[in-house]
């Protein structure tokens, strides 16, 4: 018993030793350049040196989908190989959470798939880096997933519960929770507004929104098309509505109209996320991390706005900050 712990362990070690030295960019498998590494970036204050009085909306933010599966085992559910602290320290500040009741508490999943991680653990990792970076800013889409399961209160309440009444998280909530002007706000605030905040996109509740800005608001500008024929022939459209998202932000941009863009490049129906973004494994079709990696260093677009990632990449994560200088 002892030894064959022994050997499962050495063969752990060099495992690990494989995916963080010589093949950062593959997993399970697969090989991206664009993918996978984004762990290797370290841009935990890329935000603090832009003037306060920039738009957000003028902001290029890398962000990830279906943020914290990184442990999830199937890979239909599998979008991340990289955990939330990870993440923040990469740079990434657009986060996709998705909870859903369990016993009165807020869990993590995708659609039923539990991801071994909750909300209170979610809260309490973006208030402890922004504590310790107070010049960033984070972007959270917390969306209401699937349904309720032996639950006694709605989601509404378990939100506030945690906003208000929770001890470990009320007082963050207080502190970085940013608080629109008024119910459903009008406009999306400048970084300064947020700066050292929590801006919610509201995927749950009422419209107007009162406690960030509406998910699906005219403010927002999507592009989500995440069901995919097949991997042969969709990868070619939904490159074709990234880009063109990407183009529709830049002239959106710099024609000032107000919207934040958020354009995902991941794609689950019909494909696997990891081959969506990552391509096959035997590199017969380029996943989308790699196409939009390229495409952005080739010097197309201009500003991006929000660009929601599966497994992203540190060449890819990159590409996306440098466009704020
Ligand atoms: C459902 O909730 C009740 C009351 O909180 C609890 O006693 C019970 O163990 C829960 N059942 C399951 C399957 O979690
Ligand atoms: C910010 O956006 C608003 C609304 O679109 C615009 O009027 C203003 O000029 C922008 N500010 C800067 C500094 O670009
Ligand atoms: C490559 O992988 C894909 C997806 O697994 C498969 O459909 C295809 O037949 C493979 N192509 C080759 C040449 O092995």
């Amino acid at each position: 018993m002892k030894f064959s712990v022994g050997i499962v362990s050495l063969a752990q070690l060099v495992l690990v030793t494989q995916y963080t030295s010589t093949l950062a960019a593959q997993y399970h498998g697969y090989h991206s350049p664009y993918s996978f590494d984004c762990n290797y970036q370290h841009s935990p204050q890329w935000m603090t040196s832009i003037p306060s009085s920039t738009n957000l909306t003028h902001l290029s933010i890398p962000g990830t989908h279906d943020t914290m599966t990184s442990v999830v085992v199937s890979h239909i559910f599998q979008c991340q190989n990289n955990h939330l602290g990870a993440q923040l320290q990469a740079g990434i500040r657009y986060f996709d959470i998705r909870a859903r009741l369990n016993n009165n508490e807020l869990l993590i999943y995708h659609q039923d798939s539990y991801t071994q991680h909750s909300y209170l653990e979610v809260l309490t990792t973006f208030f402890n880096f922004l504590d310790a970076n107070p010049g960033e800013t984070i972007l959270m889409r917390l969306k209401e997933e699937s349904t309720p399961i032996n639950s006694t209160i709605d989601f509404l309440t378990a939100f506030n519960y945690y906003r208000l009444n929770d001890a470990q998280t009320a007082p963050g909530c207080s502190k970085h929770f940013w608080v629109p002007p008024q119910p459903g706000p009008t406009s999306i605030p400048t970084l300064g507004d947020v700066r050292n905040k929590v801006l919610i996109l509201q995927n749950f509740g009422s419209d107007p929104a009162e406690y960030g800005i509406k998910w699906e608001s005219p403010l927002l500008a999507l592009e989500d098309d995440y069901a995919i024929p097949d991997l042969y022939s969709g990868l070619d459209s939904k490159f074709q509505a990234i880009t063109d998202s990407f183009t529709a932000a830049k002239a959106g941009i710099e024609s000032n109209d107000g919207k934040l863009y958020l354009s995902h490049l991941s794609a689950s129906v019909g494909v696997l996320p990891i081959e969506a973004a990552a391509g096959t494994d035997n590199g017969s079709v380029v996943g989308l991390n790699d196409r939009t990696g390229l495409w952005l260093k080739g010097g197309n677009g201009g500003r991006t706005g929000v660009v929601i990632i599966d497994f992203p990449g540190m060449g890819l994560v990159r590409e996306v900050l440098e466009r704020n200088y």
